[in-house]
Protein backbone atom coordinates (compact mmCIF):
# COMPACT_ATOMS: atom_id res chain seq x y z
CA UNK A 1 0.00 0.00 0.00
CA UNK A 2 1.57 3.21 -0.88
CA UNK A 3 2.30 5.49 2.20
CA UNK A 4 -0.34 7.99 4.30
CA UNK A 5 0.14 11.52 3.85
CA UNK A 6 2.58 13.06 5.88
CA UNK A 7 0.67 15.81 7.61
CA UNK A 8 -1.36 12.92 9.18
CA UNK A 9 1.48 10.65 9.83
CA UNK A 10 3.87 13.69 11.11
CA UNK A 11 1.30 15.54 13.49
CA UNK A 12 0.38 14.71 16.85
CA UNK A 13 -2.81 13.41 17.96
CA UNK A 14 -3.56 16.41 19.97
CA UNK A 15 -6.59 17.42 17.65
CA UNK A 16 -8.43 15.01 19.18
CA UNK A 17 -7.22 13.17 21.38
CA UNK A 18 -9.63 14.06 24.55
CA UNK A 19 -12.50 13.20 22.54
CA UNK A 20 -11.52 9.49 21.93
CA UNK A 21 -9.79 9.30 25.48
CA UNK A 22 -13.70 9.97 26.53
CA UNK A 23 -15.24 7.92 24.63
CA UNK A 24 -12.33 4.67 25.00
CA UNK A 25 -13.36 5.36 28.98
CA UNK A 26 -16.96 5.52 28.73
CA UNK A 27 -18.12 2.16 31.16
CA UNK A 28 -21.62 1.80 31.60
CA UNK A 29 -21.21 -0.37 34.59
CA UNK A 30 -19.26 2.47 36.13
CA UNK A 31 -20.52 5.92 37.57
CA UNK A 32 -18.39 7.98 36.33
CA UNK A 33 -18.43 11.46 37.06
CA UNK A 34 -17.13 13.05 33.47
CA UNK A 35 -15.42 16.51 34.06
CA UNK A 36 -12.79 15.90 31.76
CA UNK A 37 -14.57 17.36 28.30
CA UNK A 38 -16.06 21.04 27.76
CA UNK A 39 -19.41 19.75 27.19
CA UNK A 40 -22.40 21.69 28.48
CA UNK A 41 -24.83 20.74 31.19
CA UNK A 42 -28.06 22.30 29.72
CA UNK A 43 -29.69 21.73 26.33
CA UNK A 44 -30.13 23.93 23.89
CA UNK A 45 -32.90 27.15 24.48
CA UNK A 46 -36.28 26.32 22.94
CA UNK A 47 -36.41 29.60 20.96
CA UNK A 48 -33.03 28.25 19.22
CA UNK A 49 -34.21 24.88 18.47
CA UNK A 50 -37.85 26.56 16.97
CA UNK A 51 -36.47 28.50 14.68
CA UNK A 52 -34.15 26.12 13.32
CA UNK A 53 -36.95 23.35 12.94
CA UNK A 54 -39.18 26.32 11.45
CA UNK A 55 -36.70 26.79 8.49
CA UNK A 56 -36.20 23.44 8.12
CA UNK A 57 -40.27 22.97 7.50
CA UNK A 58 -40.33 25.50 5.55
CA UNK A 59 -37.40 23.94 3.22
CA UNK A 60 -34.12 26.38 4.16
CA UNK A 61 -32.65 22.88 3.24
CA UNK A 62 -30.75 23.89 -0.32
CA UNK A 63 -27.65 25.24 -1.18
CA UNK A 64 -26.83 28.85 0.55
CA UNK A 65 -24.21 31.90 0.42
CA UNK A 66 -20.57 30.38 0.87
CA UNK A 67 -19.74 32.74 3.50
CA UNK A 68 -23.19 32.33 5.76
CA UNK A 69 -26.82 33.30 4.95
CA UNK A 70 -27.11 37.53 4.70
CA UNK A 71 -29.29 38.11 7.59
CA UNK A 72 -27.46 35.63 9.54
CA UNK A 73 -24.18 37.82 8.74
CA UNK A 74 -25.51 40.82 9.58
CA UNK A 75 -26.69 39.84 12.99
CA UNK A 76 -23.17 38.71 14.11
CA UNK A 77 -21.38 41.73 13.09
CA UNK A 78 -23.94 43.48 14.88
CA UNK A 79 -22.35 41.45 18.09
CA UNK A 80 -19.05 42.01 17.26
CA UNK A 81 -19.96 45.41 17.31
CA UNK A 82 -21.65 45.86 20.30
CA UNK A 83 -20.26 43.13 22.14
CA UNK A 84 -16.90 43.01 20.92
CA UNK A 85 -16.14 46.72 19.93
CA UNK A 86 -15.38 45.10 16.67
CA UNK A 87 -15.71 47.47 13.65
CA UNK A 88 -16.71 44.75 11.04
CA UNK A 89 -19.50 44.94 8.62
CA UNK A 90 -21.29 41.80 7.63
CA UNK A 91 -19.54 41.08 4.34
CA UNK A 92 -16.02 40.72 7.36
CA UNK A 93 -18.32 37.74 8.63
CA UNK A 94 -17.55 34.18 7.50
CA UNK A 95 -19.78 31.25 9.03
CA UNK A 96 -18.29 27.92 10.04
CA UNK A 97 -18.53 24.39 11.83
CA UNK A 98 -18.16 25.39 15.38
CA UNK A 99 -14.30 27.29 16.15
CA UNK A 100 -12.44 24.52 14.89
CA UNK A 101 -13.34 24.88 11.36
CA UNK A 102 -12.75 28.51 11.86
CA UNK A 103 -9.56 28.02 13.11
CA UNK A 104 -8.19 25.05 10.67
CA UNK A 105 -9.07 28.14 8.30
CA UNK A 106 -7.58 31.07 9.32
CA UNK A 107 -4.14 28.36 9.58
CA UNK A 108 -4.48 26.96 6.53
CA UNK A 109 -5.07 30.67 5.15
CA UNK A 110 -2.18 32.34 6.66
CA UNK A 111 0.71 29.93 7.90
CA UNK A 112 3.17 28.20 4.88
CA UNK A 113 5.58 25.65 5.01
CA UNK A 114 8.44 26.00 7.43
CA UNK A 115 6.80 29.08 9.21
CA UNK A 116 6.64 29.27 13.24
CA UNK A 117 3.63 29.88 15.20
CA UNK A 118 3.79 31.04 18.95
CA UNK A 119 1.35 29.31 21.12
CA UNK A 120 0.98 30.39 25.25
CA UNK A 121 1.42 27.25 27.29
CA UNK A 122 -0.85 25.79 28.44
CA UNK A 123 -1.83 25.72 25.55
CA UNK A 124 -5.65 24.35 23.47
CA UNK A 125 -3.82 21.15 21.81
CA UNK A 126 -5.99 21.21 18.93
CA UNK A 127 -4.43 24.11 17.93
CA UNK A 128 -1.33 22.34 17.74
CA UNK A 129 -2.16 19.94 15.13
CA UNK A 130 -3.71 22.56 13.34
CA UNK A 131 -0.58 24.07 13.21
CA UNK A 132 1.51 21.16 11.92
CA UNK A 133 -0.83 20.35 9.67
CA UNK A 134 -0.41 23.59 8.39
CA UNK A 135 3.42 22.45 8.26
CA UNK A 136 4.17 24.99 10.49
CA UNK A 137 6.29 24.34 13.75
CA UNK A 138 4.20 25.22 16.93
CA UNK A 139 6.87 27.27 19.72
CA UNK A 140 5.68 27.04 23.29
CA UNK A 141 5.75 30.19 25.55
CA UNK A 142 5.12 29.10 28.93
CA UNK A 143 3.32 31.06 30.90
CA UNK A 144 4.52 31.02 34.90
CA UNK A 145 2.06 29.66 37.52
CA UNK A 146 3.18 31.64 39.95
CA UNK A 147 2.11 34.64 38.31
CA UNK A 148 -1.19 33.24 37.66
CA UNK A 149 -0.23 32.15 33.93
CA UNK A 150 -0.20 35.90 32.93
CA UNK A 151 0.92 37.00 29.58
CA UNK A 152 4.45 37.40 29.59
CA UNK A 153 5.58 39.26 26.93
CA UNK A 154 9.47 39.46 27.29
CA UNK A 155 9.02 35.58 26.89
CA UNK A 156 6.75 36.54 23.96
CA UNK A 157 9.59 38.72 22.72
CA UNK A 158 12.34 36.32 23.20
CA UNK A 159 10.79 33.58 21.40
CA UNK A 160 10.26 35.49 18.08
CA UNK A 161 12.28 34.90 15.29
CA UNK A 162 12.75 35.81 11.50
CA UNK A 163 10.35 32.55 10.75
CA UNK A 164 7.81 33.56 13.43
CA UNK A 165 4.41 34.22 11.49
CA UNK A 166 1.47 33.74 14.06
CA UNK A 167 0.63 34.40 17.85
CA UNK A 168 -1.58 32.07 18.76
CA UNK A 169 -4.42 33.97 21.71
CA UNK A 170 -7.18 31.85 23.70
CA UNK A 171 -8.78 34.20 25.48
CA UNK A 172 -10.63 33.72 28.35
CA UNK A 173 -8.38 30.93 28.32
CA UNK A 174 -8.81 27.12 28.33
CA UNK A 175 -7.30 25.37 30.10
CA UNK A 176 -5.96 28.27 33.01
CA UNK A 177 -9.79 29.93 33.00
CA UNK A 178 -7.94 33.67 33.22
CA UNK A 179 -9.61 36.03 30.77
CA UNK A 180 -6.55 38.43 30.26
CA UNK A 181 -6.56 42.16 30.82
CA UNK A 182 -6.13 45.12 28.49
CA UNK A 183 -3.14 45.80 29.62
CA UNK A 184 -1.79 42.31 29.43
CA UNK A 185 -3.43 42.00 26.12
CA UNK A 186 -1.82 45.16 24.58
CA UNK A 187 2.31 43.73 26.02
CA UNK A 188 1.03 41.21 23.09
CA UNK A 189 -0.32 43.59 20.43
CA UNK A 190 2.51 45.48 21.10
CA UNK A 191 4.88 42.83 19.94
CA UNK A 192 2.37 41.56 16.93
CA UNK A 193 2.50 45.63 15.55
CA UNK A 194 6.25 46.22 15.86
CA UNK A 195 7.23 42.25 14.50
CA UNK A 196 4.98 42.32 11.79
CA UNK A 197 2.62 39.05 13.35
CA UNK A 198 -0.76 37.94 12.84
CA UNK A 199 -2.89 37.04 15.95
CA UNK A 200 -5.17 33.77 15.63
CA UNK A 201 -7.41 34.61 18.50
CA UNK A 202 -9.66 31.73 19.85
CA UNK A 203 -11.81 33.63 21.82
CA UNK A 204 -15.01 30.67 22.05
CA UNK A 205 -15.53 31.67 25.95
CA UNK A 206 -15.99 35.28 25.70
CA UNK A 207 -19.35 35.47 26.65
CA UNK A 208 -18.60 33.31 29.87
CA UNK A 209 -16.42 35.68 32.04
CA UNK A 210 -17.48 36.37 35.52
CA UNK A 211 -18.11 38.93 38.54
CA UNK A 212 -18.29 42.00 35.90
CA UNK A 213 -14.95 41.36 34.76
CA UNK A 214 -15.04 42.71 30.89
CA UNK A 215 -13.96 40.64 28.05
CA UNK A 216 -11.21 42.18 25.79
CA UNK A 217 -11.18 41.38 22.09
CA UNK A 218 -7.48 41.65 21.04
CA UNK A 219 -8.55 42.70 17.60
CA UNK A 220 -10.02 46.24 19.28
CA UNK A 221 -7.11 47.46 20.41
CA UNK A 222 -5.16 49.75 18.19
CA UNK A 223 -3.56 48.97 14.85
CA UNK A 224 -5.17 44.76 15.80
CA UNK A 225 -8.16 44.60 13.37
CA UNK A 226 -6.23 44.22 10.01
CA UNK A 227 -3.38 41.39 11.56
CA UNK A 228 -6.35 39.55 13.69
CA UNK A 229 -8.62 36.36 12.70
CA UNK A 230 -11.16 36.67 15.47
CA UNK A 231 -12.84 33.38 15.85
CA UNK A 232 -16.17 32.78 18.00
CA UNK A 233 -18.55 30.01 18.20
CA UNK A 234 -22.07 29.33 19.81
CA UNK A 235 -20.76 26.12 21.34
CA UNK A 236 -20.50 27.08 24.72
CA UNK A 237 -22.27 29.87 25.53
CA UNK A 238 -25.52 28.38 24.22
CA UNK A 239 -25.22 25.13 25.23
CA UNK A 240 -24.80 24.38 20.87
CA UNK A 241 -21.73 22.04 21.44
CA UNK A 242 -23.52 19.25 18.69
CA UNK A 243 -24.50 22.09 16.30
CA UNK A 244 -21.09 22.74 15.13
CA UNK A 245 -21.97 26.30 14.44
CA UNK A 246 -19.32 29.18 14.67
CA UNK A 247 -17.76 32.48 12.69
CA UNK A 248 -14.64 34.47 12.38
CA UNK A 249 -13.69 37.73 11.34
CA UNK A 250 -10.98 39.47 10.14
CA UNK A 251 -9.44 42.30 7.31
CA UNK A 252 -11.14 42.91 4.62
CA UNK A 253 -7.26 42.23 2.92
CA UNK A 254 -7.55 38.88 4.37
CA UNK A 255 -11.02 37.23 4.00
CA UNK A 256 -10.98 36.08 0.84
CA UNK A 257 -8.00 33.97 1.12
CA UNK A 258 -9.79 32.50 4.34
CA UNK A 259 -12.71 31.99 2.30
CA UNK A 260 -11.19 30.02 -0.10
CA UNK A 261 -9.87 27.50 2.40
CA UNK A 262 -13.97 27.00 3.93
CA UNK A 263 -15.47 27.18 0.57
CA UNK A 264 -13.18 24.54 -0.31
CA UNK A 265 -13.56 22.10 2.80
CA UNK A 266 -17.42 22.43 3.06
CA UNK A 267 -19.01 24.66 0.25
CA UNK A 268 -20.62 26.24 3.59
CA UNK A 269 -22.01 26.07 6.92
CA UNK A 270 -25.55 23.62 7.38
CA UNK A 271 -28.23 26.41 5.86
CA UNK A 272 -31.03 26.00 8.42
CA UNK A 273 -28.96 25.94 11.80
CA UNK A 274 -28.04 29.20 10.62
CA UNK A 275 -31.92 30.24 11.32
CA UNK A 276 -31.33 28.96 14.86
CA UNK A 277 -28.03 30.97 15.79
CA UNK A 278 -29.52 34.15 14.27
CA UNK A 279 -32.42 33.22 16.36
CA UNK A 280 -29.75 32.88 19.50
CA UNK A 281 -28.03 36.02 18.76
CA UNK A 282 -31.39 38.43 18.29
CA UNK A 283 -33.91 36.18 20.90
CA UNK A 284 -33.96 37.53 24.61
CA UNK A 285 -30.46 38.57 26.32
CA UNK A 286 -31.37 36.84 30.07
CA UNK A 287 -31.24 33.48 28.61
CA UNK A 288 -27.62 34.02 28.19
CA UNK A 289 -27.19 35.57 31.06
CA UNK A 290 -29.21 32.57 32.83
CA UNK A 291 -26.80 30.17 31.53
CA UNK A 292 -23.36 31.98 32.30
CA UNK A 293 -24.59 32.84 35.70
CA UNK A 294 -25.43 28.92 36.45
CA UNK A 295 -22.15 28.50 34.85
CA UNK A 296 -20.30 30.95 37.97
CA UNK A 297 -22.94 29.10 40.96
CA UNK A 298 -21.24 25.91 39.45
CA UNK A 299 -17.53 27.18 39.25
CA UNK A 300 -18.14 28.77 43.28
CA UNK A 301 -19.28 25.34 44.19
CA UNK A 302 -16.15 23.72 42.96
CA UNK A 303 -13.74 26.05 43.66
CA UNK A 304 -14.71 26.05 46.90
CA UNK A 305 -14.60 22.77 47.57
CA UNK A 306 -11.23 22.16 45.86
CA UNK A 307 -9.53 24.56 48.34
CA UNK A 308 -10.59 22.38 51.34
CA UNK A 309 -8.77 19.31 50.00
CA UNK A 310 -5.80 18.42 51.27
CA UNK A 311 -2.79 19.63 49.35
CA UNK A 312 -5.01 21.33 46.30
CA UNK A 313 -4.88 25.17 46.01
CA UNK A 314 -7.60 26.41 43.14
CA UNK A 315 -7.38 29.98 42.56
CA UNK A 316 -11.09 31.44 41.02
CA UNK A 317 -11.11 31.22 37.01
CA UNK A 318 -12.33 34.80 35.73
CA UNK A 319 -13.70 33.24 33.04
CA UNK A 320 -14.51 29.67 31.31
CA UNK A 321 -16.19 26.70 32.29
CA UNK A 322 -12.61 24.90 33.81
CA UNK A 323 -11.10 25.21 37.32
CA UNK A 324 -7.82 24.76 37.02
CA UNK A 325 -6.03 23.56 40.45
CA UNK A 326 -3.06 22.94 41.69
CA UNK A 327 -2.19 19.59 43.13
CA UNK A 328 1.54 19.87 43.21
CA UNK A 329 1.47 19.70 47.61
CA UNK A 330 -0.12 16.34 47.09
CA UNK A 331 3.07 14.89 45.60
CA UNK A 332 1.19 13.30 42.92
CA UNK A 333 2.12 14.43 39.06
CA UNK A 334 -1.01 15.52 37.16
CA UNK A 335 -1.30 12.58 35.42
CA UNK A 336 -1.14 9.98 38.33
CA UNK A 337 -3.75 12.06 39.63
CA UNK A 338 -5.66 11.61 37.07
CA UNK A 339 -5.24 8.24 36.54
CA UNK A 340 -6.07 7.56 40.08
CA UNK A 341 -8.94 9.39 40.11
CA UNK A 342 -10.73 7.74 37.58
CA UNK A 343 -9.52 4.57 39.09
CA UNK A 344 -9.97 4.90 42.24
CA UNK A 345 -12.99 8.14 43.17
CA UNK A 346 -14.88 6.97 39.12
CA UNK A 347 -14.29 10.76 38.45
CA UNK A 348 -12.66 11.56 34.97
CA UNK A 349 -10.26 14.64 34.90
CA UNK A 350 -7.67 15.85 32.33
CA UNK A 351 -4.19 15.92 33.70
CA UNK A 352 -2.48 19.42 33.67
CA UNK A 353 0.07 18.40 31.60
CA UNK A 354 -2.20 17.45 28.64
CA UNK A 355 -2.01 21.29 28.07
CA UNK A 356 1.93 21.26 27.63
CA UNK A 357 4.45 20.94 30.83
CA UNK A 358 3.73 24.55 32.01
CA UNK A 359 0.28 22.92 33.14
CA UNK A 360 2.07 20.27 35.32
CA UNK A 361 0.88 19.92 38.77
CA UNK A 362 -2.43 21.05 37.91
CA UNK A 363 -5.73 19.26 36.71
CA UNK A 364 -8.36 21.04 34.73
CA UNK A 365 -11.80 20.25 36.30
CA UNK A 366 -14.67 21.20 33.91
CA UNK A 367 -17.69 22.60 36.11
CA UNK A 368 -19.54 22.96 33.05
CA UNK A 369 -20.55 19.88 31.96
CA UNK A 370 -22.94 18.49 35.01
CA UNK A 371 -25.51 19.29 36.92
CA UNK A 372 -24.73 20.94 40.97
CA UNK A 373 -25.78 18.06 42.55
CA UNK A 374 -23.27 15.56 40.29
CA UNK A 375 -20.68 18.46 40.83
CA UNK A 376 -20.85 18.20 44.69
CA UNK A 377 -20.70 14.09 44.49
CA UNK A 378 -17.81 14.21 42.21
CA UNK A 379 -16.43 17.01 44.87
CA UNK A 380 -17.50 14.17 47.99
CA UNK A 381 -15.21 11.60 45.71
CA UNK A 382 -12.26 14.09 45.06
CA UNK A 383 -12.43 15.01 48.87
CA UNK A 384 -12.35 11.61 49.72
CA UNK A 385 -9.24 10.78 47.71
CA UNK A 386 -6.98 13.46 48.68
CA UNK A 387 -8.17 13.05 52.40
CA UNK A 388 -5.75 9.74 51.23
CA UNK A 389 -2.99 10.95 49.90
C1 LIG B 1 -10.38 27.08 23.43
C2 LIG B 1 -11.29 26.28 22.58
N1 LIG B 1 -11.30 26.49 21.25
C3 LIG B 1 -12.11 25.78 20.44
C4 LIG B 1 -12.96 24.82 20.93
C5 LIG B 1 -13.81 24.06 19.98
O1 LIG B 1 -14.91 24.81 19.70
P1 LIG B 1 -16.06 24.26 18.71
O2 LIG B 1 -16.72 23.11 19.39
O3 LIG B 1 -16.94 25.45 18.50
O4 LIG B 1 -15.39 23.84 17.45
C6 LIG B 1 -12.99 24.57 22.30
C7 LIG B 1 -13.84 23.51 22.86
O5 LIG B 1 -13.63 23.03 23.93
C8 LIG B 1 -12.13 25.32 23.14
O6 LIG B 1 -12.10 25.11 24.46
Amino acid sequence: MPELAKRVTQTSKKSYGMFAKAAGIDDPARDLIHLELGKPFHTTPPHIVDATVAALRAGDVHYSDLAGLPEFRAAIATKLRSYNKLDVEPSDVIVTNGLTQASFAAFMALIDDGDEVILLEPYYPQHVGKIEMAGARPVFVKLDAAKGYAIDAAAIEAAVTPRTKAIVLVNPCNPTGRAYSREELEGLAEIARRRDLFVIADEVYDHIVFDGIEHVSIAALPGMAERTVSMYAFTKAYAMDGWRLGYLTAAPKLMPAIAKIVATEVTHVNTFIQHGGRAALEGPEEILAHLVEDDRLKRNLVVERLNQMPGVRCPLPEGTIYAFPDISASGLSSQDAADRLLAEANVVVESGAFYGPAGEGRLRVCFGSESPERLTLAMDRMQSFFNTI
